[in-house]
């Protein structure tokens, strides 16, 4: 008989008006797929598989699904697996992060709406980590998330590469013309060269890191390399850790909240992680009517050290993460600064993990608390009247000698502008210029890309100029470095005030003040906005999801969610 009560198939019955029809039916279906009666009356945990032939960092997922079904049995589960959208970093236009929320809706109701008792969410690359978690939070049922794990390094002579700091890298050197075109070509083929996500404190690193500090992933599970034999047995530890929680079920509602989200906040903080993470874990949180605000992050941020030394920061990868302590090192240094009652999809709280974790930490990758490599987080929030509603700099990956200054605004209109004239020899610019990209924020047409960091023009790398002040309303690779001033909200497209900056304009960066403003009076902004006229292709003019996208989408202070996705008494107040 299937009651709301129920578990494995007869949850959430097909609704013919007659329960017990629906039992029969769904039997007699799920029967046609080789399960035995026996097997038919366990409860289910749902493995929610991202694989996909576009998504090269999920390449090893077969492998790793196996894996979790072993576990889902060994806990006395039925394992039973679900597809859903996956997004590939490199293989999506304009950008991933337009269907960010797409996937997320996908999984909440895939989760919702299928007979299943708990979830394990399989997801890894980029998006697809933040997707999962907006959706496990919106459906509430006991989830894991299992990452994919990063990619090992590889090398080119005596240099080793992981992608995706090494790919910019190199880039750069070719664009300036210190890398020949056969030298190039030879790099591409070794830049990625296992499955796994980029080797990096990337974006998908810093998710996965924050994941686990959240308590929806298993202690010690966020940097596993994804070849190595260590990460199967996560899988089949992440699967027994959902079948557990059949019988005694923690939803991401009691292990997503303001003391883990403040501990998620000091992770990111503590990594010098990616910009990409407030966006994400604001959205995360705001599922469960949880407010995150760049003067949060801030505040948290002056008493937050950056410990982590690896790219795009510093000089280590993923795997010397793994292997030097790995996200509980980092916990445990930041023990003191940390909410211990947090709970944990184990089933014990973050006060108990730390107790019982053995401790080893190599100190050349994962500094102590009392020596950090910087004393202050790796982000920061910036506002000013360029950015009443906020802007993001990280600040561990850009050149301090910029941090406060002024400079000579010189304006690229669009991601097609940009590429049009960058690399023009004629192009007014110098090294203490400040270059300032409009309307490639998340209503623009361009979606909000990775395009924040704008390519330092022709002349000037050529030059030897290796970083200059780039502000936009763009994101950034979190595998990127440069002094660069992301996420400027209100969006030029919009008519924020970044859409009023003209050539020659004077703004003005300070780091210290945490402040960009743009040195122009009032009434001449007034004048230049009464004349602004939006470009956007107007919602009703589009159809399908992009219609979807373009009416809902919120700014980047808000985690550029759909406010419809956020429960209904949420406010924010941004
Ligand atoms: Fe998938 Fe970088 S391309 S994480």
């Amino acid at each position: 008989m299937g009651d709301e009560k129920a578990t494995g198939l007869s949850r959430g019955l097909t609704n013919y008006g007659d329960k017990d029809f629906s039992i029969y039916l769904r039997n007699s279906f799920a029967s046609s797929m080789g399960y035995s009666r026996e097997v038919l009356k366990k409860p289910i945990v749902g493995i929610a598989n991202s694989f996909s032939g576009f998504n090269n960092c999920h390449r090893h997922f077969p492998e790793l699904l196996e894996a979790v079904k072993r576990g889902v049995l060994l806990g006395g589960g039925l394992p039973i697996e679900f597809p859903t959208i996956s997004l590939g970093e490199v293989f999506l236009s304009p950008t991933s992060l337009k269907f960010r929320n797409l996937m997320s809706m996908d999984t909440e109701e895939m989760v919702r709406a299928q007979p299943m008792d708990a979830v394990v969410l399989m997801g890894g690359c980029d998006k697809t980590v933040p997707a999962q978690l907006m959706g496990a939070a919106s459906a509430d049922l006991p989830a894991v998330q299992l990452v994919a794990g990063p990619m090992m390094t590889s090398r080119y002579g005596e240099e080793r590469l992981g992608a995706c700091t090494d790919c910019r890298r190199f880039w750069g050197k070719y664009r300036a013309g210190d890398v020949s075109t056969e030298q190039i070509n030879d790099i591409e083929g070794r830049l990625a060269t296992t499955a796994g996500t980029c080797a990096v404190m990337g974006t998908a690193s810093t998710m996965a890191c924050i994941a686990e500090t959240l308590g929806m992933s298993l202690p010690g599970t966020a940097a596993i390399p994804a070849v190595h034999a260590d990460r199967l047995r996560a899988a089949e530890a992440s699967g027994r850790a959902a079948a557990n929680m059949i019988d005694q079920p923690i939803r991401p509602s009691e292990v997503i909240t303001e003391k883990s989200v403040e501990n998620a906040l000091r992770m990111l903080l503590a990594l010098g992680g990616s910009t990409n993470a407030i966006v994400h874990l604001t959205a995360v949180a705001g599922r469960l009517g949880i407010k995150v605000s760049l003067e949060k992050m801030n505040a948290l941020s002056d008493t937050t050290p950056v410990l982590v030394n690896l790219k795009p920061v510093g000089e280590h990868y993923m795997e010397d993460f793994f292997f030097a302590g790995g996200v509980g090192a980092v916990l445990r240094e930041l023990k003191p600064l940390l909410h211990l009652d947090t709970l944990t999809v184990a089933g014990e709280t973050l006060g108990d993990r730390l107790e019982r974790d053995p401790g080893y930490v190599d100190h050349r990758v994962i500094a102590k608390a009392d020596a950090p490599l910087e004393p202050q987080g790796g982000l920061v929030g910036l506002f000013g009247n360029l950015a009443p509603r906020g802007a993001v700099l990280k600040r561990s990956a850009a050149d301090e000698t910029l941090f406060e200054k002024t400079g000579r605004a010189v304006v690229f209109n669009s991601l097609e502008d940009l590429a049009n004239r960058v690399d023009d020899p004629d192009l007014d610019i110098t090294r203490d210029d400040f270059m300032v990209l409009q309307n490639a924020g998340p209503k623009s047409a361009s979606g909000m890309p990775e395009a924040g960091y704008l390519p330092i023009p022709k002349k000037l790398s050529a030059q030897g100029v290796k970083d200059m002040v780039r502000i936009s309303d763009a994101r950034m690779s979190g595998t990127a470095f440069g002094t660069i001033v992301l996420h400027v909200a209100p969006e030029a497209s919009v008519g924020g005030p970044l859409a009023l900056v003209r050539n020659g304009d004077q703004i003005k960066l300070s780091v210290k003040d945490k402040s960009i403003d743009l040195l122009v009076s009032d009434e001449e902004l007034a004048r230049r906005k009464s004349e602004w006229k939006s470009e956007n292709v107007p919602a009703e003019m589009r159809r399908g999801y992009d219609r979807l996208y373009a009416s809902e989408v919120s700014q980047a202070d808000e985690g550029c969610d759909f406010a419809f996705l956020q429960p209904i008494d949420f406010k924010s107040d941004s």
